[in-house]
C-alpha cells in the first residue's frame, strides 16, 4: 500500500523563485534601496505576523483585503494573527510601539514578502513581495514630492519610466469626504437596482470603491454621478494644486484620473498608482498615497504619513535586467593532480574578490558548456599537459579568443592584471 503522501507542490499563488528570477529580485530591491538612500532613507523590517487589530483597524474593516483576502489564524497561545497583506499599516505600528514619534521626520524603507487571499493570476500572487517606503510626520507637500520623484527615479534607472504612466487623483481631507460620501450615496441609492451586486453591497460599506468598478452597468450608472471634485474644500483644493504643481516642476509627467480612489480605507489627499499596459489586468506596479489620520486610527499621536509600495514580482516580469553573472572565471581541471592545483589557485583568487566557478563533473565540453551557462567571462582549462608545461590557455568566452598565460601567474592576472 502507498502511503497518503502530502503535496508537494507550491500551495496556490505563490511558487518558488529560482536562478535569474530571485537574481533580479535582489538587483530590483538593491536599486530600490540606493536610489531610496539618495533622499535619506533607512531601513526598517517590521514582523511578518501582526495582530489582526493592526490590520483591521488601518485597513479599514470594510475593505476588501480585511473582509475577503486576510490570511487570518489563531496561534497555539489563542492570539488572533495575521500575515500582512500590506507593509504600512504594520510600520505604522512600529512607529507607535517602539515610541518613534520623537525622532519624526522619519523616512522608513522596507521590503518583503506579503500575503493576501486574491484569486491568483499573471502578475497576481497570494505571497508576492513588495518594496515600499513612508515619511512620517510630515504634512507639507514636499513629502508627496520627494517620494514621487523617487518612484520616478527608481522606475528610470529600471529603465521602465517609458512603459509607465503616473495616474492620480486627490480623495481631499476627511471633511470633503464626508460631504462627497453623502452626496453619491443619495445619487447612487436612486438608482440601487441599476448597479452591480458587487456595487450594491459596496454602497452600505465603501461607497467611494464603486468610482473604480470594472462592471460596464455601473460604469453608465457613474456617468451622472456627483464628481470628488466638486465636493473639495479649499485646503484640499490647494493641497492637491500644490502636488500637480510641483510635479510639473520635476518634469514628471501625470495623468489626473478622477475615478482613483484606491482600496486602502486609511488614505487621504493624494492617491496614485503608476500603472503599465504591459502586464494585463494587473496593471499597477507601484502606489501609495498619504495617509494622516493612520497613527491616530492606530492608537498612536496625530501623525501625518505619505509612501507607497511597488509590487517586486511584477517589476521583475517587466524589466529585461541583465543580471550579473554568477562567475567571472571558470576553471575546468581534468584530472585529479589539475583538481588538485585549483584547490589553492581558486581559493585565492576567491579570496582577493574573483567569484570564480570550478567545474566537478563531466567531460570537457559539459564543463566548458557550464561556464557558458553562468555567463563566464574567461574559461580556462587544465589537464597534465599544462600542469607539466605550466602554461595555459585563457579563453575569452564571448569572443573566442585564446591568451596564453602562465599558471603561477593567473592570480595576479585576474586581481589586477590584463584580465580584469
Ligand atoms: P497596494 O496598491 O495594495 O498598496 O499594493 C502596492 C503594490 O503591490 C501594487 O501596486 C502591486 O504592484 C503590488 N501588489 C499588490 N497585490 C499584489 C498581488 N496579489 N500580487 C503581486 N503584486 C501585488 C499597498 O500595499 C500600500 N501599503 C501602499 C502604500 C504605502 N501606501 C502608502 N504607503
Amino acid at each position: 500500500m502507498t502511503p497518503n503522501l502530502p503535496s508537494l507542490q507550491a500551495v496556490r499563488g505563490t511558487r518558488d523563485l529560482l536562478g535569474e528570477t530571485v537574481q533580479k529580485f535582489r538587483h530590483i530591491e538593491q536599486l530600490a534601496l540606493a536610489t531610496a538612500a539618495r533622499f535619506g532613507f533607512e531601513e526598517i523590517e517590521t514582523p511578518v505576523i501582526e495582530s489582526s487589530a493592526v490590520f483591521k483597524r488601518s485597513l479599514g474593516d470594510t475593505s476588501d483585503i480585511v473582509m475577503k483576502e486576510m490570511y487570518a489564524f489563531k496561534d497555539l497561545g489563542g492570539d488572533e494573527l495575521v500575515l500582512r497583506p500590506e507593509g504600512t499599516a504594520g510600520v505604522a505600528r512600529a512607529f507607535i510601539s517602539e515610541g518613534l514619534a520623537q525622532n519624526i521626520p522619519l523616512k522608513l524603507f522596507y521590503r518583503g514578502p506579503m500575503f493576501r487571499y486574491e484569486r491568483p493570476q499573471r502578475g497576481r500572487y497570494r505571497q508576492f513581495y513588495q518594496l515600499g517606503v513612508e515619511i512620517l510626520g510630515v504634512e507639507k507637500v514636499q513629502a508627496d514630492l520627494e517620494l514621487l520623484s523617487l518612484a520616478q527615479m527608481f522606475l528610470e534607472q529600471l529603465k521602465l519610466s517609458g512603459q509607465t504612466k503616473l495616474n492620480l487623483n486627490t480623495i481631499g481631507d476627511k471633511e470633503s469626504r464626508a460631504h462627497f460620501r453623502e452626496r453619491l450615496v443619495a445619487y447612487l441609492t436612486k438608482r440601487e437596482t441599476e448597479l452591480s451586486q458587487d456595487s450594491r453591497e459596496r454602497l452600505l460599506r465603501n461607497p467611494l470603491r464603486i468610482l473604480d468598478s470594472k462592471d460596464a452597468g455601473d460604469h453608465k450608472v457613474l456617468i451622472e454621478a456627483p464628481q470628488l471634485k466638486d465636493s473639495l474644500n479649499d485646503v484640499s483644493k490647494k493641497f492637491f494644486f500644490d502636488v500637480l504643481n510641483g510635479l510639473t516642476a520635476l518634469g514628471i509627467d501625470y495623468h489626473v484620473d478622477p475615478k482613483l480612489v484606491r482600496g486602502l480605507d486609511y488614505y487621504c489627499h493624494l492617491v496614485f498608482e503608476f500603472q503599465t499596459d504591459a502586464l494585463g489586468a494587473q496593471n499597477a506596479i507601484c502606489s501609495g498615497g498619504r495617509y494622516d489620520g493612520l497613527i491616530q486610527d492606530l492608537g498612536g499621536p496625530q501623525t501625518a504619513g505619505v509612501g507607497w509600495a511597488a509590487g517586486i514580482d511584477r517589476l521583475a516580469e517587466l524589466s529585461n535586467l541583465n543580471v550579473e553573472p554568477l562567475a567571472r572565471v571558470a576553471l575546468v581541471p581534468m584530472g585529479e593532480a589539475a583538481e588538485h592545483a585549483c584547490l589553492a589557485l581558486s581559493q585565492g583568487l576567491r579570496k582577493s574578490g574573483v567569484a570564480v566557478e570550478v567545474g566537478f563533473s563531466g567531460n570537457v565540453q559539459k564543463r566548458m558548456k557550464r561556464a557558458d551557462k553562468l555567463k563566464c567571462t574567461w574559461a580556462i582549462v587544465i589537464g597534465d599537459n599544462e600542469l607539466q608545461s605550466g602554461r595555459v590557455a585563457v579563453k575569452h568566452l564571448a569572443t573566442g579568443q585564446v591568451t596564453e598565460a602562465g599558471f603561477d601567474s593567473l592570480l595576479n592576472f585576474f586581481v589586477d592584471g590584463d584580465f580584469n
